[in-house]
């Protein structure tokens, strides 16, 4: 694990240990509100975490700007997960009982969510994905919240669009059996897929981490499909579009959130040219909220635009503060209350309402890469 701290850590501690405050209850009794977030700075999904990270410290750093929350300004520790399998654990396990945070922001990627969430339920310390849609992941318990839609509404969504925008009736599906969300996207889409008609001509799987998909891109193209259906993460999806491409594959490729990311176009290049993905929001939507927040994180991270994993970290951010202020206390079971009763909140990705099953419904939308950018399909109101 790798650590960042923000906001003058020492004199938190020694504050704390000059009151001999250190590992007493978790709090508020120190100058500052602890939060802790894991996140994959680096490794084979870095893209996602420094995006989250990003829109994440944007919020905390408005907020303490505008004089903080209860009086106190927050103070983000972060953990580098890696990408790897073990590390949620250890980062929050650490996160918990070495830092004594108040709440956990966190993960993109729902495998890393969905080891994380047991060991923030068994504290009772309130976790808050921003950007994890399998449906698993808030099952963990009453502690655990998302602010984004799940792969329930995903796949359906795009079932509908592989029927009636790409108007294909026979599709090939290419999962990655090694990742809990392109497994349980695949089998959403599949589901909402058959239903309205369609026909999965060709199952295939492929292990995260791979290099080489072109055997089962050869017994895909032999198989008459009129599109390819591909729930992955970036990284894969890049060198499978480059493949596909090289094999005089011609038939659109699709997908879900998992294939937002810099590297998409930055390795896919023409390759991804075309392709279509769903996601939550489109940076360059006209919406007030949204083009403020583009300014904002533009002028403080060098220009860069932001991608839905940075305004979803923004919102997981502000969500948590907002509860925070409203429960008027730090206190775990009150801060769980609060959160579960976050309504309307506007967010940079929508209108933000937990249900009782701590998730949000949300709008979505239909991405299609075009010379490198990424151009509005369509938007989808739940
Ligand atoms: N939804 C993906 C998951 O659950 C993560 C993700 C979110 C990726 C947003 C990109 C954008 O694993």
């Amino acid at each position: 694990m790798k650590r960042q701290l923000f906001l003058f850590p020492s004199l938190a501690l020694i504050a704390a240990a000059s009151l001999g405050l250190t590992n007493c209850n978790k709090s508020n009794s120190g100058d500052t509100i602890r939060i802790g977030e894991f996140a994959s700075l680096t490794g084979k999904e870095a893209t996602f975490g420094t995006s989250s990270h990003e829109g994440t410290l944007l919020a905390v750093e408005e907020i303490n700007a505008a004089g903080g929350v209860l009086g106190k300004k927050l103070e983000l520790l972060t953990e580098d997960d890696q990408s790897k399998s073990g590390e949620p654990a250890n980062a929050v396990n650490k996160l918990i009982s070495k830092d004594n945070v108040v709440a956990i922001l966190g993960e993109v990627s729902s495998g890393r969510s969905k080891e994380a969430a047991p060991i923030c339920q068994g504290n009772k310390v309130p976790m808050i994905s921003p950007a994890s849609t399998n449906p698993d992941v808030t099952q963990k318990g009453d502690y655990i919240f998302r602010v984004c839609f799940t792969d329930i509404l995903q796949g359906k969504v795009l079932a509908n669009f592989a029927m009636k925008t790409l108007k294909a009736t026979r599709v090939a599906v290419l999962t990655d059996v090694k990742n809990e969300y392109s497994k349980g996207l695949a089998k959403y889409f599949k589901a909402a897929y058959t239903a309205a008609g369609g026909a999965v001509a060709v199952e295939l799987d492929y292990n995260g981490g791979e290099k080489d998909f072109k055997g089962q891109l050869t017994t895909i193209k032999g198989a008459g499909v009129q599109a390819i259906f591909i729930p992955g993460y970036y990284a894969e999806v890049a060198l499978l579009c480059i493949q596909a491409k090289q094999l005089g594959i011609t038939v659109p490729l699709f997908g879900g959130d998992g294939w937002e990311s810099p590297d998409l176009t930055g390795v896919g290049k023409d390759a991804v040219d075309g392709q279509y993905f769903s996601t939550h929001c489109d940076a360059e939507s006209p919406e007030p909220v949204v083009k403020a927040f583009v300014e904002g994180y533009k002028k403080r991270f060098d220009g860069k635009v932001p991608d839905a994993m940075a305004m979803l970290g923004y919102d997981s951010a502000k969500i948590l503060a907002d509860a925070i202020k409203r429960a008027g206390s730090t206190d775990g079971a009150k801060l769980r209350d609060a959160i579960a009763q976050t309504k309307d909140f506007p967010g940079v990705t929508g209108k933000i309402t937990i249900d009782a099953e701590r998730n949000a419904t949300k709008p979505m939308v239909i991405l299609q890469v075009r010379n490198g950018k990424l151009n509005l399909v369509e938007t989808i109101n739940p």
